[in-house]
């Protein structure tokens, strides 16, 4: 008898011992998620997806594909500018994944490129410019001045009329 209800309060004991192990566990696992996933981007499962997924790796990681968010013009823009460093795809890939992009990670608001203040990384991306392009750009600005119009921008050498040309409702000429 006596044994029996030592044995039962250290089963007790042992149990509530264990839901706080279980319980600590859980917290532990549950924070150890969220900051794991906290800041990653999820993907939507949708048509296009699995063609991301395929032609969008290999250069870079994939979260790099989406880590920016923007018009269509400018996923169409950046595309064209993968294609320039050698990204291959069919032309069903292609679209399938210019709709993703598209529709997952649209512009909210955009900025607008301060073509005179930007920084070569801020016309890199703002508008999809070679790393080259930009520079080229920059050392106009150095030695020409400020920019004052979308022709201003077009005689910088090297850089494509027409790529501007589709962004010109983001560029500021403010000085
Ligand atoms: C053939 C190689 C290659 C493939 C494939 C590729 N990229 Fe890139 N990507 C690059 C390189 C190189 C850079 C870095 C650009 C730089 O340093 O200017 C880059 C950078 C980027 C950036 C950062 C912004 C920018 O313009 O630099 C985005 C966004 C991007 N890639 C999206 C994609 C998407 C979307 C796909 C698939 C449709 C893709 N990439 C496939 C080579 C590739």
């Amino acid at each position: 008898m006596k044994t029996a209800v030592a044995s039962s309060s250290l089963n007790k004991k042992h149990t509530i011992r264990l839901g706080f192990l279980t319980l600590a566990c859980v917290l532990f696992v549950g924070f150890w998620l969220t900051s794991a996933t906290a800041g990653k981007v999820i993907m939507q499962d949708e048509p296009g997806k699995p063609e991301l997924q395929k032609i969008c790796k290999g250069c870079h990681e994939l979260e790099k594909a989406y880590s920016i968010k923007q018009d269509r013009n400018g996923w169409q823009l950046t595309m064209e500018k993968m294609v320039s460093f050698g990204m291959k795809s069919t032309d069903e890939e292609y679209k399938a994944v210019l709709d993703y992009l598209v529709k997952n990670y649209a512009a909210d608001e955009v900025p607008k490129v301060k073509v005179n203040k930007a920084t070569a990384i801020e016309l890199e991306s703002g508008l999809s410019l070679k790393r080259s392009q930009a520079k080229a750009l920059i050392d106009y600005r150095t030695k020409n001045g400020p920019f004052k119009s979308l022709d201003d921008l077009k005689k910088v050498p090297g850089i494509e009329a027409e790529k501007i040309e589709a962004r010109k409702d983001r560029l500021s000429f403010e000085q």
